[in-house]
């Protein structure tokens, strides 16, 4: 983890309230590993107080990609960032996703929870493996990608104005009937409400299933306690020691096995 000056190389918007920043960022761009974050200083007068935490969503030599959504007064502050604007990251930071050997991948991500999972996707693609990528949004104005199944591609939205109508995991039942048999492992990110449907379909049916949490997030590396999650444990509520049962979405995650969730 370091903390480095980076220089803004563009700042584009991509769909409707969606930006992508791509950044020259040497120092982290040469660990980084897809499903982990950065965490970005707005203002050098530290106003916001804290640092915004945002997925890296690629990796191309020595730049990394953001792709944000514009919530709040930190967020639209990025958004007005210029090319040559230097820009104060900390990272790498979290886990990232972990390596599955033996079965299919299938991506999903919703909302801002895409950044993680196109990082995977294009890691995957380099590597040569075979995968199925599902994107959900509320309308097709929020898509950046095309719909194409037969390119392993699949876009939901909740009104039907780009791709399958529905839910992610609408798709994601479409994707597991074409698999078949074959054992697979998904990967999801995005709202809570979407992460909470992923688990219980996952758990439901028994999948491996890995979700990269996006909890609001106070220091990013472990000190202010702020992030913290429940996980089921071998001993259940009574007896298990608090760091087995709480553990840090910042340090321990973001990355976090579905069963294992409360
Ligand atoms: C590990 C991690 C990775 C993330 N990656 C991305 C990413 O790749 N792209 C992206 O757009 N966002 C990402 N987020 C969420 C992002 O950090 C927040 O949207 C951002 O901090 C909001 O800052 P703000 O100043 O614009 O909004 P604020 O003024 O702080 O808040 C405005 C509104 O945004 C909501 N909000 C604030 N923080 C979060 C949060 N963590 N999750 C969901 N809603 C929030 C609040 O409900 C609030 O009402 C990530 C969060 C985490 C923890
Ligand atoms: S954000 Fe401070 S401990 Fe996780």
């Amino acid at each position: 983890m370091l903390i480095e000056q980076v220089k803004l190389v563009s700042n584009n918007i991509l769909a409707r309230g969606i930006y992508a920043m791509e950044l020259s960022a040497p120092g982290i761009a040469q660990s980084i590993q897809p499903g982990q974050f950065v965490n970005v200083l707005i203002n050098a007068t530290w106003s916001p107080l804290l640092r915004r935490p945002m997925s890296v969503a690629s990796r191309q030599g020595d730049r990394i990609g953001l792709i944000y959504k514009v919530f709040g007064s930190g967020t639209a502050t990025m958004a007005g960032w210029l090319p040559g604007q230097q820009v104060d990251l900390l990272g790498p930071l979290g886990n990232g996703w972990s390596a599955v050997d033996g079965s299919y991948p299938v991506l999903v991500g919703g909302g801002v929870g895409i950044a993680p999972i196109l990082f995977l996707h294009d890691a995957l693609d380099q590597a040569g493996r075979e995968h199925h990528l599902i994107m959900g949004a509320r309308d097709g104005e929020e898509h950046f990608l095309t719909h194409a199944p037969e390119r392993h591609i699949t876009l939901t939205t909740d009104n039907g104005t780009a791709g399958l109508e529905g839910t992610v995991v609408d798709g994601l039942k479409q994707v597991l009937n074409q698999v078949g048999s074959e054992p697979v492992t998904i990967f999801g990110c995005g709202p809570a409400p979407m992460l909470t449907a992923l688990k219980n379909f996952a758990n439901a049916h028994d999948l491996p299933c890995q979700l990269a949490l996006e909890e609001m997030m106070g220091c990013g590396f472990g000190i202010c306690q702020g992030c913290s999650v429940e996980l089921k444990t071998k001993f259940g509520k009574d007896q298990p020691s608090y760091r087995e049962r709480f553990q840090l979405v910042c340090l321990d995650g973001p990355v976090f096995w579905a069963h294992q969730l409360v």
